[in-house]
């Protein structure tokens, strides 16, 4: 590695600097062309723009002493309270700012942990109870925080949570219940209503993840889009996660959990003043807390307003249901499940997805293809916003001419899987770095033609699959 930006003397050109940062940025994935269906979500350059000097107006504050930054806790404060009242939350919740939503999901299982402490002590070995739709950062959570992830089915047609299914895993060990509203994968909602009454019911924690389209919903309810209840109007919902950073609008780092009480809000919170420095009282996992997201966020809330978001979200929905509508007039290909907003996953009859996927990078588009799961097959996900839903017309005619012949959806050679792995299981000595170049991925970035890797990790165990690309993650960065 380089050490090029860490010269002996430094530069006064300020220019060159970010001419260069220019320039290392230009291959990223951008809303320029509004061809990316996946990572970007964009509501223009005006309120970028916004963005941009609000986020720079941040910048040199720390929301780790809201008593030395006053603004912290006004900002905090307020963007809590907007988003409380979104959620229809009642009077007594509260909430936190946190850095995005996995760290929102991380502290809402600590919330459960901590209060289940309390509350049931004689839980030595709690468990959560998570749909295999539910997003990773809650498995994450349960790897930190020694809670147990018990997956639960979602019904091959719907992709909602099988309430049949969470009953039949629930046993005295359970504090928490997870729904989400909806699911990254297929834009569905969980049956909120049910886990809440079920929740009432045994007594336990229930967190809506509406990381991904909580600020969204709330709109669409407003331009009569049929949804069912899945904020705090249903009893029994103890918290809520909502990321400002996606389809808010607003840069990373930004999400918001909400919490029925503050009783609950305290078993969030981390204390520590067994050391010999200042005292901690931690809302979150971090310390010192950028204002910069804050300030961004608050500013881009003003610049939109509930109107802007309206005209915003009205318009990605259209398109949603335009891209919906036309996936189901091709032969051969099919939307999972029945998606409330614009994340969509459309699969094969037969063919094979991943050349599919191939054939649209192909043609210009940034699409996401995934792995079979539980009872989610391998897909490709899409996800819609203001900067790529003029584009989906376009982006029709393309998976229409790219249906066709389709070779038959196969597994991966079997002798070759388990090549992986056996790799994968003893991966320690492995040149990781000839065999990526193996697979045709070079300085970090895969081929074109991804279809034959996505097969091979698409047929592995999801063990070997996560050891395989923690190994091609570290050699990326080595
Ligand atoms: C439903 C849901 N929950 C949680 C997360 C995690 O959010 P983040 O990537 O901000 O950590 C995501 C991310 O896409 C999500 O879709």
């Amino acid at each position: 590695m380089s050490n090029e930006i860490f010269p002996e003397n430094g530069s006064t050109d300020d220019d060159a600097i970010l001419q260069r940062l220019a320039a290392l940025r230009e291959d990223d994935l951008s809303a320029k062309d509004g061809n990316a269906f996946a990572f970007i979500y964009d509501a223009g350059d005006a309120v970028n723009q916004l963005a941009r000097k609000a986020f720079a107006a941040g910048m040199s504050g720390n929301g780790l002493d809201p008593t030395v930054y006053p603004s912290a806790r006004r900002l905090e404060n307020d963007l809590v309270g907007a988003t409380l009242s979104h959620l229809r939350a009642p009077q007594e919740a509260v909430g936190t700012v946190t850095s995005g939503g996995t760290e929102s999901v991380i502290l809402s299982v600590k919330t459960a942990r901590d209060y289940a402490r309390k509350h049931r002590p004689h839980i030595t070995e709690p468990n959560m109870l998570l749909p295999e739709t539910a997003h990773a950062s809650f498995q994450k959570a349960a790897h930190y925080l020694g809670v147990k992830a018990i997956l639960v089915h979602v019904d091959p047609q719907t992709m909602q949570a099988s309430m049949e299914s969470v009953r039949a895993k629930l046993d005295e060990n359970t504090i928490l219940l997870v729904g989400s509203a909806p699911s990254y994968a297929h834009g569905v909602i969980d049956p909120i209503a049910e886990m809440g009454a079920l929740a009432q019911e045994k007594d336990l924690l229930l967190h809506v993840d509406a990381c991904i389209g909580g600020w969204v919903l709330p709109f669409e309810r407003e331009i009569g889009v049929d949804l069912p209840e899945f904020d705090f109007q249903v009893p029994g919902v103890t918290s809520m996660s909502v990321d400002l950073h996606k389809y808010g609008f607003t840069p990373k780092g930004i999400s918001i959990l909400a919490q029925r009480n503050r009783e609950l809000r305290n078993a969030q919170y981390y204390s520590c003043a067994t050391w010999t420095g200042y005292s901690i009282i931690n809302p979150t996992i971090q310390g010192s807390k950028s204002l910069a997201p804050m300030t961004a966020a608050w500013a881009v809330l003003q610049r939109l307003g509930k109107s802007g978001y309206r005209e915003l979200i009205a318009k990605t929905w259209k398109a949603t249901e335009q891209f919906v509508e036309g996936v189901g007039k091709i032969d051969g290909i099919r939307v999972l499940g029945n998606p409330v907003m614009g994340l969509v996953a459309i699969t094969t009859k037969g063919g094979d997805v991943f050349e599919l996927a191939d054939r649209l990078t192909a043609a210009g588009w940034h699409v996401q293809p995934t792995y079979a799961f539980g009872n989610s097959p391998a897909h490709i996900h899409f996800s819609i916003d203001p900067h790529n839903a003029s584009k989906v017309g376009a982006l029709l005619e393309d998976l229409e001419k790219a249906t066709p012949n389709l070779p038959d959806s196969a597994e991966a050679p079997a002798p070759v899987v388990q090549l992986l792995e056996a790799v994968a299981q003893g991966a320690g000595g492995m040149d990781t770095g000839a065999m990526m170049a193996e697979f045709g991925i070079k300085d970090g970035k895969l081929p074109g033609a991804q279809a034959p890797i996505h097969r091979l990790l698409n047929s592995c165990s999801p063990t070997a699959r996560e050891k395989l690309l923690t190994l091609f993650l570290g050699e990326m960065f080595s």
